[in-house]
């Protein structure tokens, strides 16, 4: 089952989810689009997961305002195409190589250019979406203002569900300690 983050849609499977999957159905078979559930990026959250729930996202705005949502479902879905456990990475500075915040949209794009075609629109989708942390890097298009925001409100809610979940599950097992004793 597929599921973006808040969604109760199964995308590989429901009927109001086909348009979503018709658009990003080749990406989903691609070995390197799946290569990133190796990797974990917010929480317990995949990196494949994360560029799930942001593709979706990024497809339900655009579509909601008539924008491309070929290009934002793909780009979403390929925008942290880095491939490399970011939490234990080190940037050599002595070769010049930054934080991974800084470097990783432009190795993302890079890594999709090399494997995929891409439009002029989906290059900038990928290549920006870390505005403005990536201060030069100024959204050319109004799908990428949509990854802007779509990304950090998804890694935000990547990070804070499982904790509270967390909280939940100890505190009810608090609670029905005390009931039980
Ligand atoms: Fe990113
Ligand atoms: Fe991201």
């Amino acid at each position: 089952m597929l599921k973006a983050i808040g969604s109760k849609l199964n995308l590989l499977r429901d009927q109001k989810a086909k348009d979503y999957y018709y658009l990003v159905s080749d990406l989903l078979d691609n070995e390197l689009v799946l290569k990133m559930k190796e990797f974990t990026h917010h929480g317990d959250t995949t990196c494949f997961q994360h560029c799930l729930n942001v593709s979706y996202y990024n497809y339900r705005i655009c579509r909601f305002f008539s924008w491309n949502t070929r290009a934002a479902a793909r780009a979403g879905l390929l925008h942290d195409l880095f491939l490399y456990d970011w939490h234990t990475y080190k940037p050599d500075k002595d070769k010049g190589e930054r934080l991974h915040g800084f470097t990783h949209a432009q190795t993302a794009l890079k890594n999709v250019r090399e494997n995929f075609y891409i439009s002029e629109l989906e290059s900038d989708i990928i290549g920006k979406h870390m505005f403005p942390l990536n201060i030069t890097a100024v959204p050319r298009h109004r799908e990428t203002v949509v990854i802007v925001l779509v990304d950090k409100y998804c890694g935000l809610l990547e990070t804070v569900i499982p904790r509270l979940k967390k909280a939940e599950n100890a505190f009810l097992r608090i609670v029905r300690g005390r009931r039980s004793a």
